[in-house]
């Protein structure tokens, strides 16, 4: 039987993929409970939320769903393929986000270990905006990136990707 979370270093680095996610004002307002041996559950925290900027609790939802993003790629990282129930009970426990079921999968893809790896390097920029426009070809691998695969290079790299992209694809920067 698969009991991946039996064992607390699993535990460890799933948790700690889930809490590296952004949230609303760095509010964390999530908890994760293992409630068996391969079930763990992601329940938003009432306590955390910001009843005045957030009076529906819209971003403590998205601020949810990016934890459990990063709970898909641990899980993947070790291997497991995550099954999620979103919202299994939202009239019994409004609070319950997801149930994840851990079960055996395929090794990780060289994609989805880079994308675990990268979950610590993530962190929002305050910069002011450039005021620059996107060019099209990027807004276009934006848009093909699909949920949580979307790379940006550094600005010294930016250029010479931007060219090399817009070269394949053989349109304009
Ligand atoms: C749903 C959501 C809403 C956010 N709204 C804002 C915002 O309005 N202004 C802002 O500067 N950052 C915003 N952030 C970014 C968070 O403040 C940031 O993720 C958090 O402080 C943690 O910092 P880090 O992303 O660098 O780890 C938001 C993040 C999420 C997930």
């Amino acid at each position: 039987m698969y009991r991946p979370l039996a064992d607390s270093g699993i535990v460890r680095r799933i948790v700690g993929a889930a809490g590296a996610a952004p949230s609303i004002h760095n509010t964390q307002p999530w908890r994760f409970q293992v409630a068996g041996a391969d079930l763990l559950e992601v329940r938003g925290d009432p306590e955390r939320m910001l009843w005045v900027a957030d009076a529906h609790g819209r971003a403590l939802h998205l601020s949810c769903g990016a934890a459990l993003l990063n709970i898909r790629l641990a899980v993947r990282a070790t291997g497991g393929k995550p099954l999620v129930w979103p919202l299994p009970d939202p009239q019994g426990e409004p609070t319950l986000m997801a149930s994840v079921q851990l079960t055996a999968g395929r090794p990780a893809t060289l994609g989805e270990r880079e994308l675990f790896e990268s979950i610590w390097q993530r962190h929002t920029s305050r910069a002011p905006f450039s005021g620059q426009r996107c060019p099209r070809c990027g807004m276009g691998r934006l848009g093909a990136g699909g949920e949580g695969r979307v790379r940006l290079a550094p600005p010294a790299r930016c250029d010479r990707h931007r060219a090399r992209t817009a070269a394949r694809r053989g349109c304009r920067p």
